[in-house]
C-alpha cells in the first residue's frame, strides 16, 4: 500500500523538484532541471501528474516559437509517460514588473498586463486538460500601510477574478479557480492571508461557484492556525478545490518542507480528514527539496512525500477501524455532535428551563479526549 500509484492522484509542481535552491542568502546549488526529465522521473516514482506556472515551462518573455517548442516537448513527455496536468497557475511574482503585485498593483498598466498573462496561460491550461487554475497572490500586498488602500486593492482583486471567470465562461473552458492564501512572504503582508479571508472574499465575486481554495499546509501554520480546521471548514463550504501538501515547523519563514517533516500529528489528522471526507481532488505536493541535497536527494524527497502520505493513510484507516477508537469516539460525544441539537419538529420552545437543568452534574462529566487522542498517537506510531 505504501508504493505510490497514479490512482493515488499525487501531483508535483515543476517548480518543486526543479527548485535550484536560490534563497535570499545564497545562489543556486543545483543545475536547472529539464521539465521533460521531471515528468519522466515523477512518472517512474508513481505520480499521477505535474503542474506548472507558465514561466516554469518557457522563460518569461519567450517569443511565440520558443514557447510553442517548449510546450510541444513537454506534451510529448506527457503522452509518453501517461502523466496528467490537472492544475496550472501563473507566475505573477518573479518579474520586476510585479514588484507591487499583479491584480492589485497601484499601477493600472501592471494590472492589465497581469490579466493578459493569465488569460494566455488559461488557454494552455485548457488545451492540456487542466481542471483547476490556481491563484497564489504572493506579491499582492504591502509592507507599508500608507502605500495601499486595501479596500481599493480588494476591489481590483475582485475585478480581476470576475474578468477571468467571464473569460473562462466565454471560451467554454472546464476550469475552476482556486485561491491560495498566504499570510506573508514575499510581501510583508499578503492580501487574502488565510483560508477564512479567502472564503469571505469568494462570496463577493460575480461567480462564487467557480472559485474555491488551494490551501497550503505551511501557509496556515505560518499564521499559527490549525490547518486541519482550515481544511475542514473549506470542505464544509464545498470549497476545497485543490490542496498544497508540505511541512512547516511553527511560526517562521515559509519552509515548504517535505510532507510530514513538519507537524506530524497534524499531518496524520489531515490525511484522516481528506481520506474520510471523500475529497476527490489531487494530492499536490508544493515543497522545496532541501538545499543540502543533490539531484538524487531531490528524487528521494519526492518519493518521501508520497510514501509518507500513504503511510499516514494506512494508519488513519487503522485508527478509524479500531473498535476501541470507535467506542472512545462515542464516549467523547462525536456522534452526539453530529446530531442536531433540536429533535425533528422541536422548536426553541422545547428547550428546558434553565432552572430545570442539573448544571453541576453535567459540568462534572469529563469528555475522555485524552484517551482518544492517545489512541490516535499510538496508531500513528503503529503501536497498536
Ligand atoms: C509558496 C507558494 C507557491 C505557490 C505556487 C503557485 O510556497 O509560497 O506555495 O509555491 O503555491 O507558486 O502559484
Ligand atoms: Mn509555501
Ligand atoms: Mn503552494
Amino acid at each position: 500500500m505504501s508504493t505510490p500509484q497514479p490512482s493515488d492522484k499525487f501531483t508535483f509542481g515543476l517548480w518543486t523538484v526543479g527548485w535550484q535552491g536560490v534563497d535570499p542568502f545564497g545562489s543556486a546549488i543545483r543545475p536547472a532541471l529539464d521539465p521533460v526529465v521531471a515528468v519522466e522521473r515523477l512518472a517512474e516514482l508513481g505520480a499521477y501528474g505535474v503542474t506548472f506556472h507558465d514561466d516554469d515551462l518557457f522563460p518569461f518573455g519567450s517569443d511565440v516559437a520558443t514557447r510553442q517548442a517548449a510546450i510541444d516537448r513537454f506534451r510529448a513527455a506527457l503522452d509518453r509517460t501517461g502523466m496528467h496536468v490537472p492544475m496550472v497557475t501563473t507566475n505573477l511574482f518573479s518579474h520586476p514588473i510585479f514588484k507591487d503585485g499583479a491584480f492589485t498593483s497601484n499601477r493600472r498598466e501592471v494590472r492589465r498586463f497581469a490579466l493578459a498573462k493569465v488569460m494566455r496561460n488559461m488557454d494552455l491550461a485548457a488545451e492540456l486538460g487542466a481542471k483547476v487554475y490556481v491563484f497564489w497572490g504572493g506579491r499582492e500586498g504591502a509592507e507599508m500601510d500608507a502605500a495601499k488602500d486595501v479596500r481599493d486593492a480588494l476591489a481590483r482583486y475582485k475585478e480581476g477574478m470576475d474578468l477571468l471567470c467571464q473569460y473562462a465562461i466565454d471560451k467554454g473552458y472546464d476550469l475552476k479557480f482556486a485561491i491560495e492564501p498566504k499570510p506573508n512572504e514575499p510581501r510583508g503582508d499578503i492580501l487574502l492571508p488565510t483560508v477564512g479571508h479567502a472564503l469571505a472574499f469568494i462570496n463577493e465575486l460575480e461567480h462564487p461557484e467557480m472559485v474555491g481554495l488551494n490551501p497550503e499546509v505551511g501557509h496556515e501554520q505560518m499564521a499559527g492556525l490549525n490547518f486541519v480546521h482550515a481544511i475542514a471548514q473549506a470542505l464544509w463550504h464545498g470549497k476545497l478545490f485543490h490542496i498544497d501538501l508540505n511541512g512547516q515547523r511553527g511560526i517562521k519563514y515559509d519552509q515548504d518542507f517535505i510532507f510530514g517533516h513538519g507537524d506530524l500529528m497534524s499531518a496524520f489528522f489531515l490525511v484522516d480528514l481528506l481520506e474520510s471526507s471523500g475529497y476527490a481532488g489531487m494530492r499536490h505536493f508544493d515543497y522545496k527539496p532541501m538545499r543540502t541535497e543533490d539531484i538524487d536527494g531531490v528524487w528521494t524527497s519526492a518519493a518521501a512525500n508520497m510514501r509518507t502520505y500513504l503511510l499516514l493513510k494506512e494508519r488513519a484507516l487503522a485508527f478509524r477501524a479500531d473498535p476501541e477508537v470507535q467506542a472512545a469516539m462515542r464516549a467523547s460525544g462525536l456522534d452526539s455532535l453530529a446530531t442536531p441539537t433540536l429533535a425533528p419538529g422541536e422548536t426553541y420552545a422545547d428547550l428546558p428551563s434553565v432552572y430545570d437543568v442539573d448544571v453541576d452534574a453535567i459540568a462534572a462529566q469529563g469528555y475522555g479526549y485524552v484517551h482518544l487522542q492517545q489512541l490516535a498517537l499510538e496508531h500513528l506510531l503503529d503501536a497498536r
